[in-house]
């Protein structure tokens, strides 16, 4: 079968991450998707030093890919929400499947960009937009598809936990720390978004959407950030045994449901109170399984493009006629196994 084509839009963290994961686990991505999964063409306006694309067509507007006719998906890492949305628009109009981690342009314009992708009848992705790394939107679709959620929380902000976590176990000052999370690219480009909470805001209101099935209300989210907390208060909450974490609940209540992001007290024995760094942690709480807890790096280079390129991989099978790809068991290589097992 012939390999899918991918243009990257936006060659930066996330989307040199993409193009390196891509590129060097090609042999497992193209079994895991039935088919190669080839990047035709990229779209920045500098060069990314991590990334080697002799080889790829690369190009500084952005429109060149979406206009491109060989390209079949089209991944959007530009980030922000006004070009972003033109783009995901004009590229559903030309029939291209969509990947995207872009949780504002999701969580603000997702309900128009739903509504259009299936009226044209092609896939948008975002895997992405939520806890970095941790495939939490897939195990609420699929791995919990039977339950009745009842409540979502969790902390989905890579850089407010980074930033809570120095300043308590180093006493390091808050805009040292944040100087540093965007040095390590865990930031958002305006990084008021992470220390206010929105970017969390963002991310709970999809969560909330895929648990819950209700349109993306972002304007509903009560969010608060963890921009008045000084070292003090870190340090009285652990005097009291305590941790303070900024999180995000989303749960039923006879009201309706319920979204909300702030910083919380939690005692410091608690799993999710010992969640530190860039870390995420979701829990999820369903009427048959109970309550289940995703944990993995919230934001970074690689980890996102992990969710990225699972993305591709399900937008590729989803392309196939055959069904054992469309919903995949054991995707294993013939003889791939040792003669002796360890
Ligand atoms: N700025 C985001 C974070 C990036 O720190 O979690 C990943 O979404």
């Amino acid at each position: 079968m012939k390999p899918v084509k991918v243009g990257i839009c936006g060659l930066g963290t996330v989307g040199g991450g993409t193009f390196n994961v891509l590129k060097r686990n090609a042999e497992e991505i193209a079994r895991r998707a039935g088919r190669g999964i080839e990047v035709a063409q990229i779209a920045t306006r500098q060069p990314n030093p991590k990334c080697d694309t002799t080889g790829t067509p690369v190009t500084d507007d952005v429109f060149d890919v979406i206009n491109n006719p060989e390209i079949d998906i089209v991944v959007e890492l530009i980030g922000g929400y006004t070009l972003a949305r033109e783009l995901v628009l004009r590229a559903i109009d030309n029939g291209k499947h969509v990947v995207t981690a872009n949780k504002a342009l999701i969580a603000v314009h997702g309900n128009e960009l739903f509504a259009k992708a299936r009226e044209k009848g092609v896939i948008v992705a975002f895997e992405a937009s939520v806890a970095g790394g941790i495939p939490v939107i897939k195990a609420i679709r699929e791995g919990l598809a039977g339950n009745r959620i009842n409540w979502v929380a969790g902390i989905i902000n890579g850089t407010g936990n980074f930033i809570l976590t120095e300043m308590r176990e180093k006493g390091r000052a808050f805009a040292d720390v944040l100087k540093e999370a965007q040095a390590l690219g865990y930031a958002e480009a305006d990084p008021t978004f992470d220390v206010e909470g929105i970017d969390a805001a963002h991310k709970l209101t999809i969560l909330a959407s895929i648990a819950f099935g209700i349109p993306l209300q972002f304007d509903k989210a009560y969010t608060e950030g963890i921009g008045q907390l000084t070292t003090a208060d870190v340090n009285y909450a652990e005097a009291l045994g305590y941790r303070i974490k900024h999180l995000g609940v989303a749960r039923r209540t006879e009201a309706g449901i319920e979204l909300r992001v702030h910083p919380t007290l939690i005692p410091a024995d608690r799993l999710i109170a010992n969640v530190n760094g860039v870390m995420n942690a979701v829990m999820v709480n369903g009427d048959a399984v109970g309550s289940t807890l995703y944990y993995g790096a919230g934001a970074g280079m690689e980890p996102t493009a992990s969710a990225v390129v699972a993305d591709l991989v399900d937008v590729a099978r989803a392309l196939t006629t055959d069904p054992h790809n469309r919903v995949p068991h054991l995707a294993f290589q013939p003889d791939s196994l040792s003669d002796h097992p360890i």
